[in-house]
């Protein structure tokens, strides 16, 4: 059962067919799917979730595609992190635990619903631009597929990344720069090979896959939203996904129309904080950040292509945009680690930090239910984390 209608140009508005590839509109922008949610309001329900598989594809009635490839991605544990709210003095934090998905991340949801996508659709060969992990799932579902893929990373992208895809018999190719440069080989060399991009956002449905987290969110506390979502931020589907999915629990009646909304929070690197920078100028879009470095390899991406989105919902939900250093990400590993038993991506453990300072500053409160998004596990950074054994005795 799926109510897909068409897709929609995010910048033009412009209509595109359901049914065939597509990548950008015409004038660049990225497309969303959209749904007939009246439809999906009267045929499918938040009992159906409740009795269909115990993955993202629970939620199929708003998902694109009928013939799943499936690993097992998604329905991640909310956990409640008593232990770190208790140095915060709060009872209301949790963290999303998105390190338990296939291929230790949350791109397992993008890339289980593009590559569906992609099989449906006829297609025979892939190809991504990656700051690791995307990689790592893409390279797993297509091998699920059956699907030929060509991967592009930064020659330093930790290794669990490059063995992940070697092993799942994709086409590697390390290149000597950043994900903007990936992306450019991707797009040179795509037509003439015969590849079907799937970078973030230039096809419409690895946002699809992502915005199952904002459903399970709400699934998850009893189809009520907290009052702030901590979100790693590096391309942002993650963060535009979970807003396109309260707007359609709100069309759906799954949410009360209108709000209340929980306030979105970009977190991004101190090395690479093109989001931050843009939200703090009061600009409507990002510019290309120079020099981008940082341990945490997913949130290297100097110039989101869905910036304007990003900075749009932040904006709208009354959150805000964040920059954490690698030092304060380091202590984060561990400060989660040793709380929770929770072993964090950098990219996760940054929005540890993020909250405290938040807190720190009066931005939220100590009642406020927070959602912290750890992204991936922190077994897929072991070569990033400088971490020496303890000698034998
Ligand atoms: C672990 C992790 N967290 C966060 C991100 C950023 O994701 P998004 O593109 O949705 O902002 C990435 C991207 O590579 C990642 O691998
Ligand atoms: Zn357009």
């Amino acid at each position: 059962m799926t109510f897909v209608t068409h897709l929609e140009c995010t910048r033009c508005a412009r209509h595109y067919e359901a049914g065939q590839p597509h990548n950008l509109c015409q004038c660049g922008g990225p497309l969303y799917v959209r749904y007939d949610l009246a439809a999906a309001r009267r045929e499918f329900s938040r009992d159906a979730v409740a009795a269909g598989p115990k993955t993202m594809w629970r939620y199929s009635g708003v998902l694109p595609s009928q013939t799943p490839v499936s690993l097992g991605e998604g329905l991640t544990p909310m956990i409640h992190a008593t232990r770190l709210g208790a140095k915060y003095a709060t009872d209301s934090l949790y963290v999303k635990d998105e390190g338990l998905n296939p291929t230790g991340s949350f791109k397992a949801r993008g890339l289980s619903c593009a590559i569906s996508m992609v099989r449906e659709l006829g297609v025979k060969k892939v190809a991504i631009p990656s700051a690791g992990n995307a990689a790592s799932a893409l390279a797993a579902y297509a091998a699920a597929a059956g699907i030929e893929s060509h991967i592009f990373m930064p020659k330093d992208v930790p290794l669990a990344n490059y063995a992940e895809c070697v092993s799942f018999g994709a086409h590697v190719t390390l290149v000597d720069g950043l994900i903007s440069d990936c992306g450019r080989i991707v797009a040179e060399r795509g037509p003439k090979e015969g590849w079907f991009d799937v970078s973030t956002l230039k096809e419409p449905y690895r946002i699809e896959g992502k915005k199952t987290m904002g459903y399970e969110v709400a699934e998850q506390f009893g189809w009520t939203l907290p009052e702030a979502i901590f979100y790693p931020t590096g391309g942002g589907v993650g963060l535009i996904g979970m807003w396109k999915a309260f707007d359609e629990m709100e069309t759906m009646g799954w949410l009360p129309k209108g709000g209340p909304r929980p306030k979105m929070i970009a977190v991004q690197s101190a090395g690479c904080a093109p989001i931050v920078r843009a939200f703090e100028n009061g600009e409507a879009q990002s510019e290309f950040w120079q020099g981008a470095a940082t341990m945490a390899s997913g949130l290297r991406v100097p110039k989101p292509l869905g910036d304007f989105l990003i900075l749009d919902y932040v904006r709208a939900s009354g959150g805000t945009c964040i920059s954490i250093t690698d030092e304060e990400i380091r202590a984060a590993i561990d400060e989660l680690g040793a709380a929770e038993g929770i072993f964090a991506a950098p990219e996760g453990a940054a929005c540890v930090t993020a909250y405290r300072k938040l807190r720190d500053s009066g931005f939220l409160k100590a009642a406020d239910k927070v959602v912290l998004f750890n992204t991936g596990s922190g077994l897929k950074y072991l070569d990033m984390l400088d971490i020496k054994m303890a000698k034998a005795r």
